[in-house]
């Protein structure tokens, strides 16, 4: 059975304006992306996630949108964008947009017309009181850079809500025009060759906001609406939302009734199973994937996780207890700057797993073994690292490093009119970590990755099938997992601690002489049954039970 393009999908996150300068002005285009499709298709992903491209005066990382119908100057123009589609399409890749339309910029002519001019056909647009709303510092996103949601416009005479940045005002969700407009937008880019959009902060589009009234209800019937008009207008395109939202709400974004048929968003990012991860690897005990994997929310049937470990954002830890976060925090960020906003860490992978390779490979092959398509940022298949002089989130967003010059191959122009600077410091600078030497060696991270990507491929039972976590006599360091789907049955071990184990698996019986597909070291020929397996310290195995129906 040929299954649904986005359950099979790897997807790589793309920063456009720190990938690769096509014309020497310092800063990364559509082009540069475009020249590096090749790199792309041979790493295997086959969906690139594009995070904001559009105008933006960009004081929230392009999240803070002044036209949806353009292209930031910096990174081209429409017809690059075509061009990129059409040559990523070539080589079976396609591309995600991020979507955002909780709010605009401020400077958005929307909001610019709607402030100036009670009148305007804009004004109700945007959220407004007269009266100061009494909960106007309640339900703040960014602690410590954000102080309020209402913010008292001099020039409307009036409050206007923002539930991120003041500069970022929200749009109003009651107001049809709005709708309509944003299902114009959707239509715009699915005709310019788009596959689909990463909906930015989901839960907070769909609220409805009435001052005095924090958090408001929420109106479905825009995710409804969206997947209606997306799924029309191109048939195979996606809705994947952010939505880090309790487990109970989750299934309410992809169904409109429990059980019932996948008529909302087609994806959801896996945050609980993102928080749970790294506080396993944070313990080194399988237990809190145990109960993640256990207490996984059922969503309907063609819809699908994305799994993550690092993503554009902090690290976000706000779903753990405290106990829970502290010990993810002390092991991983124990330094006062590397975390942010009282909840999360601003770092990346690699360094904080301190370069560990063993290690690193455990965590990249626990989140690709977890239900769902992974979605992978750019950089960390070499293990770049952050840099943590940058303000905020800037720090995980410095330019791809394709060589180990001084410019790391990201660009023409001086180092110093780089739209951030090159890492240039410490064991993760590009003289030392970068893709040029990781291709010429073969035991490289770069290699390893290749090969995680091209098995996760052929497993289709990963994205696709059903987990069991199971129950046998292990040491918490284990989890072993399966997935079951007519595609074929793998089995999955990874153990979480640097001690090696020796596991039971006699009670597990395949009708298939089992194979090998993937683990860390090589651990000889399988016996025909299951017997014990010996499991390196951070060490995992992949095992196919059965090779199902691939037709
Ligand atoms: C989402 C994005 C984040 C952005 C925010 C406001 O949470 O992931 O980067 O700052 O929305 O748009």
């Amino acid at each position: 059975m040929s299954e649904r393009w986005y359950k099979e999908a790897v997807v790589y996150c793309v920063e456009v304006d720190s990938f690769q300068d096509s014309n020497g002005d310092g800063c990364g285009d559509l082009r540069g992306l475009t020249s590096r499709l090749d790199y792309l298709s041979r790493l295997g992903v086959t969906c690139v996630w594009l995070n904001p491209i559009h105008p933006s005066p960009q004081r929230d990382n392009g999240y803070d949108v002044s036209d949806y119908y353009g292209i930031d100057p910096r990174l081209g123009t429409l017809g690059d964008f075509v061009e990129l589609a059409t040559q990523a399409r070539q080589r079976g890749i396609r591309l995600l947009l991020d979507l955002v339309v909780n709010h605009t910029s401020d400077q958005h002519p929307w909001f610019q017309s709607a402030r100036n001019d009670p009148g305007s056909p804009y004004r109700d647009w945007y959220v407004w009181s007269s009266e100061e709303p009494p909960d106007r510092r309640q339900g703040i996103v960014f602690p410590g850079e954000q102080t309020e949601t209402w913010t008292f416009d001099n020039k409307a005479g009036q409050w206007y809500f923002h539930r991120f940045y003041d500069f970022q005002p929200d749009l109003n969700w009651s107001t049809r025009a709005v709708r309509e407009e944003v299902k114009k937008i959707m239509g715009f880019w699915l005709q310019l060759g788009a596959s689909g959009f990463r909906i930015d902060a989901a839960p907070f589009v769909l609220e409805q906001v009435t001052p005095g009234v924090d958090p408001g209800p929420l109106d479905f019937s825009i995710l409804d609406d969206w997947r209606q008009d997306v799924q029309w207008r191109t048939a195979d395109a996606v809705v994947l939302c952010e939505a880090n939202v309790s487990p109970e709400e989750l299934p309410k974004y992809c169904a409109a009734a429990p059980g019932g048929p996948n008529d909302r968003a087609h994806m959801l990012f896996a945050f609980g199973i993102n928080a749970r991860l790294w506080l396993a690897l944070a313990r080194g005990d399988a237990e809190p994937l145990v109960e993640s994997l256990a207490a996984l929310p059922k969503l309907a049937a063609m819809a699908q996780w994305a799994t993550f470990l690092r993503n554009h954002d902090e690290l976000d830890l706000s779903r753990l207890t405290d106990e829970q976060r502290n010990d993810v925090m002390r092991e991983f960020a124990p330094k006062q700057d590397m975390r942010i906003y009282n909840r999360g860490i601003r770092r990346r992978l690699a360094p904080m797993l301190k370069g560990e390779r063993r290690r690193i490979e455990l965590a990249y092959a626990l989140q690709f073994a977890m239900p769902g398509t992974p979605v992978l940022r750019y950089g960390e298949e070499i293990g770049m690292g952050e840099d943590l002089r940058l303000p905020g989130r800037e720090s995980i967003r410095t330019p791809m490093q394709w060589d180990g010059s001084r410019s790391a191959g990201f660009s023409s122009a001086s180092p110093a009119e780089f739209v951030r600077p090159i890492l240039s410091r410490g064991a993760f600078a590009a003289r030392l970590v970068n893709i040029g030497s990781e291709r010429r060696d073969n035991g490289s991270l770069l290699r390893w990755f290749e090969q995680l990507i091209r098995v996760v491929r052929e497993c289709p039972e990963i994205g696709v099938g059903e987990p069991t976590v199971l129950d046998l006599p292990l040491p918490r360091s284990v989890l072993v997992h399966r997935f079951d789907a007519p595609e074929g049955t793998i089995l999955l071990l990874h153990n979480l601690a640097d001690v090696a184990v020796t596991v039971d698996l006699r009670s597990v019986a395949g009708s298939e002489p089992p194979s090998e597909v993937f683990a860390d070291a090589d651990y000889g020929p399988l016996a025909t049954k299951l017997t014990e397996l010996d499991l390196h310290g951070w060490g995992y195995r992949w095992i196919r039970l059965r090779r199902g129906n691939r037709g």
